[in-house]
């Protein structure tokens, strides 16, 4: 081969290292040849998807000769109404996920800056350097977002700040007071990111709506998803709230057909679902009681989540206890790459999954995998 394909890549791509997903349930019946797997690796929803989401995007499959409307329009106007915002506040992404990307696309010029915290989800630095910016990372406090160090942290160069409230996959929150106080410090030409992936399963009663802030801070773009509590990851659909301006710029960047039809079609129906998600609020915030009290028992620490997943310290290597739990038919998820190689990450599953992933614990704890 005469030319190097990778250094022909922009140096961002260049240093890029590639998100690293859960491992998929068939990936690993292929690999150990075991039937009867659970995956709780990816914050997904245990209960599934809305029964009228279902019956939507099986309604909408007829339509796919048909490009989708790449407005969004009919889902960006029942997102406004349920949001009290308006339609032109409104991004439509192929997941939060790509939402991300187009504020770090839109926004970033080589060699500013974005600030995120220690052990904050992947994907911040992962776009920040995608567009050859430079990610600066502030250390945790706690394992959470220490949003004073973050605020000193940005200086003339800083474009973006990337916050997670909660924060995967650490589970950790901040609450409205910390929040304002974190915004007043921020000039009004840098960005805030708020991302709320897991908005809705929070229920601390000082836990802060940052839609209910955009009024006052222009900067803010709050970022949600259709792929935690609505149960539908599988097909992709998040959005932004933002300044109009913002809204604007975010669609100029977006491909024009971003969300497809099953997906819009789901997505709007999922809204409507009110019972779908109180049951699925209510399921999850049992099964972390559920879990905790597991861990207890088995002498293990964690740390405090409000989402639908738990970081678990394993007191030791948390590797071969990942490994061996995937023999045992359980998938969970490592966090070595986050820097916290002795922590696995749990979802929240149903009632069964999680007793058999807290037995398959015992066992492999016992047998001494750490
Ligand atoms: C904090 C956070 N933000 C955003 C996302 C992206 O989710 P999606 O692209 O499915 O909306 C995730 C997914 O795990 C997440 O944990």
């Amino acid at each position: 081969m005469t030319c190097d394909y990778i250094k022909l890549a922009n140096g961002g791509v260049q240093r890029l290292q590639p998100y690293s997903p859960g491992k998929p349930i068939e990936e690993l019946e292929r690999e150990l040849g075991i039937r009867d797997i659970i995956k709780l690796a990816s914050n997904e929803n245990p209960l599934g998807p809305s029964h009228k989401a279902l019956e939507a995007a099986k309604r909408a499959l007829e339509q796919v000769h048909l490009y989708p409307d790449g407005a969004g329009f009919s889902l960006k106007a029942a997102l406004a109404e349920k949001l009290g915002v308006n339609s032109n506040q409104v991004t439509l992404g192929n997941g939060s996920n790509d939402i991300l990307e187009l504020v770090a696309r839109a926004y970033l010029q080589p060699g500013e800056e974005t600030v995120y915290a220690e052990y904050a989800f992947a994907i911040y630095p992962l776009v920040t350097v995608a567009c050859s910016a430079k990610p600066v990372m502030v250390p945790a406090h706690l394992y959470g977002h220490d949003l004073a160090a973050m605020a000193d942290a940005i200086n003339q160069n800083t474009r973006i700040v990337f916050l997670a409230n909660p924060n995967n996959p650490t589970g950790t929150w901040f609450n409205d007071v910390a929040l304002d106080r974190f915004l007043e410090r921020v000039p009004e030409d840098v960005l805030v990111v708020l991302d709320e992936a897991y908005f809705e399963y929070v229920e601390e009663s000082h836990y802060p709506d940052g839609l209910r802030r955009l009024a006052r801070y222009p900067n803010l773009i709050v970022t949600r998803t259709f792929s935690k509590i609505h149960g539908l990851a599988g097909l992709r659909v998040g959005y932004a709230v933002s300044h109009p301006d913002v809204a604007d710029i975010l669609n100029r960047v977006r491909q024009p057909f971003n969300v497809n039809i099953p997906a819009l079609a789901a997505a709007e129906a999922a809204l409507d679902d009110v019972d779908h998600l109180e049951n699925s609020r209510c399921e999850n915030t049992a099964g972390l009681g559920q879990l905790v009290e597991g861990l207890n028992q088995l002498g293990l620490e964690h740390i405090p989540s409000v989402a639908n997943f738990i970081t678990v310290d394993c007191a030791g290597e948390a590797l071969p206890v990942y490994e061996a739990l995937l023999r045992e038919g359980v998938i969970v998820r490592p966090l070595g790459g986050y820097g916290l190689p002795n922590h696995l990450r749990v979802t929240v599953g149903t009632a069964r999954e999680n007793e058999r992933f807290l037995n398959a614990l015992a066992k492999v704890m016992k047998a001494g995998a750490r």
